[in-house]
C-alpha cells in the first residue's frame, strides 16, 4: 500500500498532532492540579486509547501508574451494545487508589458507562474519566466526563489510536473517513 492510499481515504483532518498535543497539556496541567501530592492510577482500554495513554503519561510531571485492559463487545454490528466481556484484566488492585480512565472517544457512552461500574466496584478512592474526543450522542447519557479534550461531530473518525476495521490507528492526527471506504 502506498502512503498516498490512506490520504485518499480521508476526507478531512479534524485534528492535527500539534492540536492534540496542545489539548493534552492543558488536561494534564488540570491532572496535576487536582492530584496533587497523589499517585494517580491512569487506567486504559487496548487498543485505540494507547495513544492517548502515551502522550497523557508522558505530559504529567508527576508519579503515575499506567495499566491496561482488554474488552470485546458482546454481540454483532457496529453498534455498541453496553454488554461487556474482559479478555485481559488489569494487573494493579484498585483499592484505595485515584483512578484515572483515559479513554480515546465516546459515542453512545455505553462501554464507558460499563468500565466505570466495573472499576467503581473494585473499591478505588476515587474515579474519574479523561476522553480525548466526545460525539455529540455521549451527551445522552448519564457518564460523568471530567476531562474531556475535544466534542466533535457525529462522523466517523479515525487515527490518534482509532480504527476502521484495524487500519488507521497509527496516523499522527484525527481524520474523518471517506465514506467509499466503509460503503
Ligand atoms: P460507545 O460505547 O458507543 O461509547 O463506544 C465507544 C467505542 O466505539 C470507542 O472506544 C471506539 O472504539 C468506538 N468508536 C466510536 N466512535 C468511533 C469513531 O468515530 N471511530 C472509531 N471508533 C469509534
Amino acid at each position: 500500500m502506498e502512503l498516498s492510499d490512506v490520504q485518499a481515504d480521508l476526507t478531512e483532518t479534524l485534528l492535527t498532532e500539534d492540536q492534540i498535543h496542545e489539548k493534552i497539556a492543558e488536561l494534564a496541567r488540570r491532572i496535576e492540579a487536582d492530584y496533587a501530592g497523589e499517585r494517580p492510577l491512569l487506567v486504559a482500554v487496548l487498543k485505540g486509547a494507547v495513544m492517548v495513554m502515551a502522550d497523557v503519561a508522558r505530559e504529567l510531571r508527576m508519579h503515575v501508574d499506567i495499566d491496561f485492559m482488554a474488552v470485546s463487545s458482546y454481540g454483532a454490528g457496529t453498534e455498541s451494545s453496553g454488554v461487556v466481556r474482559i479478555l485481559k484484566d488489569l494487573d494493579a488492585d484498585l483499592i484505595g487508589r485515584h483512578v484515572i480512565i483515559v479513554e480515546d472517544i465516546i459515542d453512545s457512552g455505553l462501554t464507558l458507562a460499563w468500565l466505570r461500574a466495573n472499576l467503581e466496584s473494585r473499591g478505588p478512592a476515587s474515579l474519574e474519566i479523561l476522553a480525548l474526543l466526545r460525539k455529540p450522542e455521549a451527551a445522552k447519557v448519564e457518564v460523568d466526563v471530567k476531562y474531556v479534550g475535544f466534542d466533535i461531530p457525529n462522523a466517523f473518525v479515525v487515527g490518534y489510536g482509532l480504527d476502521y476495521a484495524e487500519s488507521y490507528r497509527n496516523l499522527r492526527g484525527v481524520a474523518v473517513l471517506a465514506p467509499h471506504v466503509y460503503s
